[in-house]
């Protein structure tokens, strides 16, 4: 079994991070012989996509190439093999792992561009990631649950749940979300520091379970 686990906050003290630690923490114990990566998009973050890379894409479209092993195929020019030697490395992490773990705070009401810039790397279409799974450690200013008023436009876990299913093929996508978060910064969100209290001890529980 191997872990990747990501980072994307643009903070150090993170909530986030802080429940992805809990997680990457227990399961190394759990599996103290197995791989382990860990990538910080945050700090070390990805290029952009650029033109060679859209190229690389189109032609494993064009060309009906599915198998990942087959991607490289597709490179037929230095430009095109710079933008490989990027994405490569990165391909071949999520390739490896059995479990992807994302610690990622909601950015205006979505995901942090440094894990778009992640995302956008290393999907290709297509292509399959059947047989892993993915659990995604959030921390979110607001409240997003079932039936509260900010449910709709909750575009991080919506997103990242269709991305996986349309994009990889993968369902078994678990979110542990740390919630209300502005409650300790923003003065109209004070009485709600309680149920934010509450809501990080729950995701805690979760994420070591
Ligand atoms: C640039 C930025 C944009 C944010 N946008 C939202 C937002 O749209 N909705 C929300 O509920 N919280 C938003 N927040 C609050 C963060 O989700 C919250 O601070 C969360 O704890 C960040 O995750 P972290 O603790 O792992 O850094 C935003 C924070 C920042 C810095």
């Amino acid at each position: 079994m191997n872990l990747l686990h990501l980072d994307a906050s643009a903070r150090r003290a993170s909530f986030s991070r802080e429940l992805s630690k809990i997680y990457a923490d227990t399961w190394r114990a759990a599996h103290p012989d197995d791989g382990y990566v860990y990538r910080d998009l945050a700090a070390s973050p990805v290029p952009h996509i650029g033109e060679a890379w859209t190229e690389l894409c189109d032609y494993v479209l064009a060309h009906e190439i599915t198998d990942i092993g087959r991607y490289e195929e597709a490179v037929r020019t230095p430009a095109q093999r710079q933008a490989w030697d990027i994405l490569e490395p990165l391909l071949a992490e999520v390739v490896a792992a059995d479990v992807i773990l994302i610690g990622t705070p909601m950015y205006n009401f979505s995901i942090p561009s440094s894990l778009k810039a992640w995302l956008d790397q290393i999907t290709f279409p297509k292509m399959s990631l059947k047989g892993r799974s993915f659990v995604v450690t959030s921390a979110r200013g607001g409240a997003y649950g079932p039936g509260t008023p900010r449910e709709p436009v909750d575009h991080q876990e919506r997103y990242l749940r269709d991305f996986f299913a349309g994009h990889f093929a993968v369902t078994d996508v678990t979110f542990i979300n740390a919630e209300l978060v502005n409650a300790l910064i923003d003065p109209r969100l004070a009485h709600l520091r309680e149920a934010h209290v509450e809501s990080v001890e729950q995701a805690r529980k979760e994420a070591a379970r």
